[in-house]
């Protein structure tokens, strides 16, 4: 992972959260990839409960900004395949700095995901080239970008869900920025949300001025708030 100066690159560390799932660390710093209240926990409420499950679809155009472990794109494809309404799934991921795949291994997310060959799809998730789609399952394509979301051009009026799950405001500012939030707004289809962890007022405020319906949601334990911003 890079921050800041871009030439001194920091492997991020294998961490256990409170739920028993594990997530990563940037060494010499407080942040981490996920919620250390509890990784599958923070993923499967942000992104999926109130996410996934609430577009009224059965073709889904999915957009993920920062994949990191690849965490929200392994559920999303476990709610796929167990799902009967969805039919198909097109997951665009932009990542800045790839995790190498022993680090994800490390992780052990196959181990507590167990219903599908979670092993071989974080796999090939994380060996995949980027800007070359593959298609993980019958119907279930993912492409990804190595790329930072500031230097992307993404289609417009595409998506029906982004999964925003960048580092917070205070680590990287740049990435929530009103510019970044109206790219966000203009790749997303009509009717389509953006969810995200994060609750601050001032990311809120930025996502109503841009004209999204901004909604405060309940969050998973140890979190009061998450958002949810729709397209109307
Ligand atoms: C909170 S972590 C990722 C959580 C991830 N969704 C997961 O489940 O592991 C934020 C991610 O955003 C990536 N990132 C940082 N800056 C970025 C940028 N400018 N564009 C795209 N991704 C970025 C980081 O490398 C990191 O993987």
């Amino acid at each position: 992972m890079f921050i800041g100066n871009t030439s001194s690159y920091i492997k991020p560390q294998a961490v256990l959260t409170a739920d028993g799932s594990m997530t990563l660390s940037l060494p010499n710093s407080d942040e981490h990839y996920h919620s250390m209240h509890g990784a599958l926990q923070e993923s499967t409420h942000v992104y999926i409960q109130n996410g996934l499950l609430q577009i009224q679809k059965s073709a889904v155009r999915i957009l993920e900004i920062g994949l990191g472990t690849g965490l929200n794109c392994l559920l999303t494809y476990d709610t796929f395949l167990k799902s009967e309404n969805m039919h198909l799934i097109e997951y665009t991921a932009v990542e800045a700095n790839p995790i190498e795949p022993d680090i994800i291994a490390e992780l052990g997310y196959h181990n507590q995901i167990k219903s599908i060959d979670s092993e071989k799809f974080l796999k090939q998730l994380h060996t995949s080239p980027a800007n070359t789609t593959f298609e993980a399952a019958t119907n279930f394509y993912c492409l990804l970008h190595h790329r930072k979301i500031e230097e992307i051009t993404l289609p417009k009026n595409e998506y029906d869900l982004v999964y925003f799950d960048a580092f917070g405001p205070r680590t990287q500012p740049e990435i929530w920025s009103e510019e970044i939030l109206q790219k966000m707004f203009d790749s997303i289809d009509s009717g389509g949300m953006l969810l995200t962890y994060c609750a601050k007022g001032s990311v809120k405020r930025s996502l109503r001025s841009i004209g999204f319906l901004v909604e405060s949601l309940p969050g998973p334990p140890g979190k009061r708030e998450i958002t949810r911003a729709i397209k109307s």
